[in-house]
Formats: C-alpha cells, structure tokens, sequence
C-alpha cells in the first residue's frame, strides 16, 4: 500500500464507523503554549477533552502533520524521523476503552489483514480494563509495561493524559537481541506501531491530576511505521514517499560514492530534512534564533553540510520542495498553494550557511594551525556550536590532514551545554523572539506609525540595514496582518525617515508580527520612527474574500445542513479555499443555490458586526466555533446581520455589499469527507468572469454562431464528430482486413504479425505499432501488405529489445529474399509475397531465439 492509500484507507474505515473527518491542524500549536511543535493528533482537541470548546463531532478522524525534535540528531540512520504523519480516531466522552480496542484490531487485522500473531498489545499494568478486553479481542494475555502512561514526560504538560496501550509488531526473530525471553519494550525486533490512549485525567499547571470528565480516547499511528510494515520492509527509508526523495537525491549528486555509507546516511537525512523544513515553512516558521525558528535554522544548516559535502548538491532542500509537493501536496495543498515562497525562504538559509561553512572551514584551519596533532574538545564544540559543525564533519576534516580530535572533551562541552539549554528551556517554556505582542492597529486603517524594535539580517541580529538587504522587521505596532486563520499576511510598503522597505509577507513569531522585507532605498535602523502602508488594493481583496468565505459557510449549512462545517481555507488577494465537511459529492443544483443565497445577502448589503466578548457568550450568541481558532477567554465575533455569526480573528468588509459578487469555480474532494469549494470575489471574479465571456465570444465567432448558441452547436459538433470517427473506423478495418489464409495473424515465438490487404503506408506502419502494444510479450511487429502481386513489408521493434528492426530485417531478406532496411525500431521494404509470410515470421524469430540465448544462458533473475 502506498501512503496515499493508507491514508485513505484510515480515513475510510473510521468515517464508516461514525468519525468525522477533519483537517490535520498546523505545525504551529494553536494557543498551546507547553508544546513547540505539534507533536501528536491530540494537540488540537485539547479544548475538546477538558470540555473548554464544543466538539463538532464526538468521534472524530484526522491524518495529522506532526512534529519531534527529540530524534533529530539521530536522524539520517535507518529508523529515526523528525516529521511524520500520525493517522488518529479520537472521542469526546463517546465511546472508551472497549470501542477503542475492538475498532484497533478490527482495523489492523481485519481490513488491513496484518498477521494476528506478529502483533503484540501492551497495557498499563494497573489498567485491568483493558487487559480484559483484550484478553477478549484478540485471546491473549496482553504484556504489562510500565512505560505505558501518556504522555510520557509529563513535565510542562498542561491537559489530558491518561494510561496507553501501545500494540507492538514483531519485525521477526532475526532483528534485535536474537534472544529467545525477548518481548515487546525489549529492543528493536518489537516495533511500536499504534498507541491507543485513554485520557483519564485532565492535568493542571501546578502538576495535579484531576479526573477528566467524561474520559476520551486518543489514538495515534505513524504512517510511515504502518507503510514499513504492510510492505514487509526493512527500513520506513524503503516505503514510497522516502523511497522517491532518495532517488531524487541520488540523481542530484554530483559526487560521494553513490552506493556508499556516507551518501546514503545524507540522502536519508536530506529525505527526512526537506519533508520536514518544507512543511515547516509552509505553516508559516522562518528560520531564527529561537524557538521554532531555531529548529527549521539548524535542520537547514545540517541539510546544507551533507548535502554539499557529501553528495556535492548545493540546494539540497530548496531544490526538494518541488518533489515534496508532487509527492504530498494532493492531501497537504498548502505545501503547493506556498511552494515558491517555501523554495525561497529554503533557498535563502541556505546561501547564508553556505557562506557561514566557507568561515567554518576557515576556523577550522586556525584550529589545526593552534592544534598540534590533537584538536581539542572545546575547540571542537565551537565548531559544532558556531558554525554547525557535526562532530564527524571534524573527525573527517581532521583526518583528512592526519590529526585526531579529542572526542571525550567534546562530549564533556556538548553535555554541560545541553545541561545549561535544559535549565533555560525549564526558565522560559515558551518560546519568544524577545518581544512584547505586536499591537495591531490594521482593524480600523491601513496605514499607520510604528517604531523599529528590532531587526534581523538573514539569522543576525543587527542595528541597521541598508539598500538590498533582506530583513526581518518587528515593530511596537502595525496595521500589517500576520498570516493566521487563513488569511494570508499583509504587503505593502514601511517608511522610513531614511528609507524605504518593500514588504512581502507578515507572519506571527510567538506574539510578535515579523514582516518580511526588502530596503529597496536607503537605510533603516533599530530605533526608527517609521510609517506602515498596507498594499491597500491586496488588502480589500483579501478581506472581500474572507468575507466571502463567512457567506459561503453559512449558506453551505442552509443548504447541505449544519454537518457541513468549516475545516479550514485559504484566503489570499487573488483566491479563496474553503473546505468543509461532507461525504458526498455537492450537486450542481445545490452549488447554484448556495452562491444564489451568497449573492442575495451580499445585495441585502448587511452592516458588519464586530464585538470582543468571553467565548461562553459568544456560545450562547450562536457563533459558529471555528474550528482550529481560539479559544482564549476574550473572543472576537464577526457577524454579518443575523446572517453569519462567527469567531474570528480576521480583516473584513465593512458592509456584505463590498464583496462584490461571488462565483464559484471549482468543487471538489480533498480528502474522505472531505470537500473544498473554490470561489471568487469581487475584482477577483470580474476578472474570472470577464476572460469566461471573452473565450465564450471567441469560441461562438470561430463556429459562427451566437453566444447563446454555443452549447447547442458543440454538442452538434461532438456528435458529428462520434459518427466521423466511427466510419473512419470502419473503413480502416475494411482496409485492413484482406490477406487471408492460414497463417495471415497471430503472434509466435516474440513475434506478432499479421497480414492485411491494404497498401496505405501510414495505415500499416500504424498497425504495426497496435500490435506491439497489443502483444505485451512480443518484441517485434511484422506486417505485410498486399494481395496477390508483390507486398511491402514493415517490422516494427520495441525499444530496447533483443534485436533492432534493421537486424530482422535483414535476417529476413537472407532467408526470404525482398529488399529494403530500417533503423533500431521501423524498417521496411518490398517485393516480398504473402504467401511467404510464415517463413518470414521464422526468420525473425530465429534471430529473437539466438539473442536471447546468447544474452540469457542461465534464465533472468
Ligand atoms: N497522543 C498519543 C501519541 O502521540 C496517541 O495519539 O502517541
């Protein structure tokens, strides 16, 4: 099974069993300050087991991107990831254990037909419960283990938590210890493959267990353990997606020994790196100093080093980002929607740590001129420290000029960091770029003043900038938008009284908006007062759209019913996604009448509506809980009449009349249950519109009718073409047939050849080519065409065959006579009659017979 199956597969068997499927939420927790990443499916529901949002299902299903930077060191072996997909059906109060254990082994044994004795659960070894049921599932004692508690650190951990049931895989005596008491928790022969947790306990801040009421389930599996196993593999590095981005790789080397340990660990790291840095970036980090950002800098920076030292590719992951979307953008749209923006910021990192190794190598020469025949410890770490430097990068470099390096004193610098990290990680648990919250001001205007509070340069820190620089801006306050609930960032332009920044995009580092930028003029320096224009054009389309996706919403629930809730969109100037719930496809008629509705409430021209108030009112004022957005204490409710009322935290119209009108254009599956219309407003659609009717005008002058008259005609057109078609068909078997007599078709020994009455060259040569497509077996295609008199020949050859179409031929005008020739794959010639058409086809045969011999002695492997 290929990932794209096994996801869909998940999906299915869940939503069959009552699960709604919804979207995996972003890489970037939302409001979720224990955690860096998100690292498991549960992370979005959070609010859902503590009763602290309303569910819109009580049994839901998702494929979720998850994020761990625990492996991240390990990564480039055969086993470790940093990025992996965790396929998870989870309940609100509804079903518990029992449920969650039968559906679990129904799954993996009966769908999935995985072998009942190669897989081993576990329990808590206090949770008799569920060592009951699956005593009962699947008749066998399940083994106690301690560690199954969730999640397993708990420190910093705010929520629910509870004992788990991991269910193991047996990989097989050959793999692990070898001994023969081994068992599941032991070593590496027992895979983890699925983790069934049954949140029992809601954990407060201050580390005390309160009972979580009513208990939940939460299951996660990695697709890419599930994929290893279904494919009886080895290495998750063999499975489909890792198999395509190795091969990539290998084809992008430009040296390293292909088949080698050292190119294989970097295109195995670089395969894991540029699935993670791309969906990293697609969710919105920039590489940076801290937090997050710190995490995608020093992946990117480990990336760069092998790739370029190891395999001699420069752009290792900004040059993976295409492939990453071919692979994974049909069920991730967004790492498509962003690919240009993903492949920019990767590409820039990159440029700047190619710059940072050429200085790298450089200290490296000032520690071997200070070293001696030994590099020292700290030396070493500095290396690792400063310039990213991994260990075995030394070792080699060092080698390379016959000296060694003092590994025990680089462990002993390496762990004294990583004790002084803890100790600040456990002092600021969250993680900050060093500023206040932005204030932002771009609610009620689109210009506005701020002061510089700090700047970056690539990943410095500096005072100043100047013409050409790339930079990253934080403000006091801004009317720019930083990209969230889907609404894209801001454009637009920050004045100086110095210079001039062209901004390209606003994203939200912790609380702060960082905009994207380039002095195109002069200078900027921390300290500046400056003035902040939003690109007032992109903004009103992006608002006109956002509104726009509050309407469609609405009238999508009018129309298809209240199940058909968000699940997440895209709202940009020039486009606008909309996904939603369902697990049909939508009817021309109903989409007609939802954009009908749309259109109505936009003429009705209703007043927008905005008020900050606690989430418990707006509950009860019937906001539509976005799903995914915040559920802070203080909410903001946008609501359009008594038509649309919904949180959110985004820019809109001030009257539904500024939207302009709507259009659909397209709607379509993205996902079991899953549904995404796309739609237009505004300028947007007049544009869309606008080329509609000029290709409709065309179209009509090229037939001569009138607009109106177009369908009509082109359906005229497309039936007269289906009878034009049918009688060239026939008279090309008319044509064809002929020759007749006893061997006049059929194929033998790897040649398939036939006989025909026509004299058409264009007609034979194209039969000849049936034929071979036709014959899967055979290697060549003989034809010959005449009746009584003299008849041409044709023998086509597959490419890459045992022999050449010139090499039959000639075979056969030595035994058969005829004249005429070819190249590798047609030749042709005359003078040959039908009646010898068997001795020809032996001819060619014989010569097939010999090559293959020949080539083959002992029979293919
Ligand atoms: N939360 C559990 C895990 O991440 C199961 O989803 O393993």
């Amino acid at each position: 099974m290929q990932s794209a199956e096994i996801r869909q597969s998940f999906l299915n068997f869940f939503s069959g069993r009552g699960h709604q499927v919804l979207p995996s939420s972003s890489l970037i927790p939302n409001n979720d300050p224990s955690v860096l990443l998100t690292t498991a499916g549960m992370q979005q529901f959070k609010p859902f087991y503590a009763g602290l949002a309303e569910p819109p299902a009580r049994r839901v299903t998702t494929v979720q991107k998850c994020f761990r930077t625990v492996d991240l060191e390990e990564v480039g072996d055969y086993s470790h990831l940093t990025f992996f997909e965790m396929l998870g059906n989870f309940s609100f109060g509804d079903y518990f254990k029992e449920g969650a254990i039968e559906m679990a082994w129904e799954y993996l044994t009966v769908e999935l037909q995985l072998d009942p004795a190669r897989l081993w659960p576990s329990v808590y070894p206090e949770d008799h419960e569920a060592a009951e049921t699956w005593r009962r599932v699947c008749g066998r004692a399940p083994h106690p283990l301690p560690d199954n508690f969730w999640p397993s650190s708990l420190e910093g951990w705010v929520g629910p938590s509870g004992p788990d049931s991991e269910i193991f895989w047996d990989m097989g005596p050959g793999v692990g210890c070898g001994q023969a008491d081994c068992h599941p928790g032991h070593c590496d022969r027992y895979m983890e493959l699925w983790n069934l947790v049954f949140p029992q306990y809601n954990r407060q801040p201050d580390g005390t267990m309160l009972p979580l009421e009513p208990p939940g389930i939460d299951t996660g599996m990695g697709i890419e353990r599930l994929g290893l196993v279904l494919s009886g593999l080895q290495s998750i590095h063999q499975t489909d997606v890792f198999a395509a981005l190795n091969q990539s790789f290998r084809e992008r080397a430009t040296l390293g020994e292909p088949d080698g340990e050292a190119a294989g660990y970097a295109r195995r790291l670089l395969s894991d790196h540029s699935r993670a840095t791309a969906f990293l970036v697609a969710d919105g980090v920039r590489p940076s100093n801290e937090g997050r950002g710190y995490v995608l800098r020093k992946m990117v920076r480990r990336a760069t080093l092998h790739g370029v030292r190891r395999l001699g590719i420069a752009d290792g992951l900004s040059g993976a980002v295409d492939i990453v979307g071919q692979l994974m953008g049909d069920f991730y749209p967004e790492i498509r929607q962003r690919q240009a923006e993903v492949a920019r910021v990767l590409s820039m990192e990159e440029a700047a740590f190619r710059r940072t190794i050429e200085q790298g190598e450089s200290a490296f020469e000032d520690v071997v001129r200070r070293s001696g025949h030994l590099v020292p410890g700290a030396d070493a770490f500095k290396l690792h420290d400063t310039f990213g430097f991994p260990i075995e990068l030394t070792v080699e470099l060092a080698a390379e000029r016959g000296l060694r390096v003092d590994r025990q004193g680089f462990e002993a610098a390496l762990a004294e960091a990583r004790q002084l990290s803890r100790r600040h990680r456990r002092q600021q648990a969250t993680p900050r770029t060093g500023l206040p919250a932005t204030r932002f001001t771009g609610y009620q205007s689109l210009t506005g003043g701020g002061q510089v509070l700090k700047l970056l340069r690539g990943d410095q820190e500096v005072r100043k900038a100047e013409a050409g620089d790339e930079v990253e801006v934080y403000l006091d306050a801004t009317p720019m938008y930083a990209e969230s609930g889907g609404q894209v960032g801001d454009t637009g332009v920050i004045e100086g009284t110095a210079g001039t920044l062209a901004v390209r995009d606003v994203q939200q580092q912790g609380d702060a908006h960082a905009h994207y930028a380039q002095v195109v003029e002069g200078s900027i320096a921390v300290g500046d007062e400056v003035r902040v224009e939003v690109d007032n054009e992109a903004r009103w389309a992006t608002m006109r759209h956002h509104s726009a996706t509050h309407l469609v919403h609405r009238a999508l629930r009018e129309v298809l019913g209240e199940g058909a809730t968000q699940a997440g969109s895209y709202v940009a100037p020039e486009t606008c996604t909309f996904d939603f719930s369902l697990d049909r496809a939508v009817s021309r008629e109903e989409l007609e009448a939802v954009f009908g509705i749309v259109n109505r409430v936009v003429r009705d021209d209703l007043q927008r509506v905005t008020a900050v108030m606690p989430l418990a009112e707006a509950r009860q004022s019937g906001a539509m809980q976005l799903f995914g957005e915040k559920y802070g204490d203080q909410v903001r409710v946008v609501s359009f009449g008594d038509f649309s009322v919904e949180l959110c935290g985004g820019t809109h119209v001030d009257r539904s009349g500024q939207v302009g009108q709507v259009v659909a254009v397209s709607e379509r599956s993205v996902g079991s249950g899953l549904r995404r219309v796309e739609f237009l407003a505004g300028e947007a659609s007049e544009r869309h519109l606008k080329a509609l009717v000029g290709a409709a005008e065309r179209a009509a002058l090229a037939l001569k009718v009138a607009p109106a008259e177009l369908p009509a005609r082109v359906e005229a057109l497309a039936d007269e073409r289906r009878q034009l078609q049918k009688q060239v068909d026939d008279l090309q078997r008319r044509l064809l047939e002929g020759g007749g007599g006893r061997d006049s078709h059929g194929f033998r020994n790897g040649v398939v050849f036939q006989v025909v009455g026509a004299d058409d060259p264009d007609l034979i040569r194209h039969l000849a080519d049936r034929l071979l497509d036709r014959e899967s077996t055979s290697q060549l295609a003989v034809v010959m065409a005449g009746s009584d008199g003299p008849a041409r020949l044709v023998v086509k050859a597959r490419r890459g065959g045992d022999a050449t179409a010139a090499e039959a031929f000639a075979r056969i005008r030595e035994k058969v006579g005829g004249r005429g020739g070819g190249n590798d794959t047609l030749a042709q010639g005359g003078g040959f009659r039908t009646s010898e058409m068997d001795a020809v086809v032996d001819a060619a045969a014989s010569l097939l017979l010999e090559r293959g011999a020949a080539q083959d002695p002992g029979g293919k492997e």
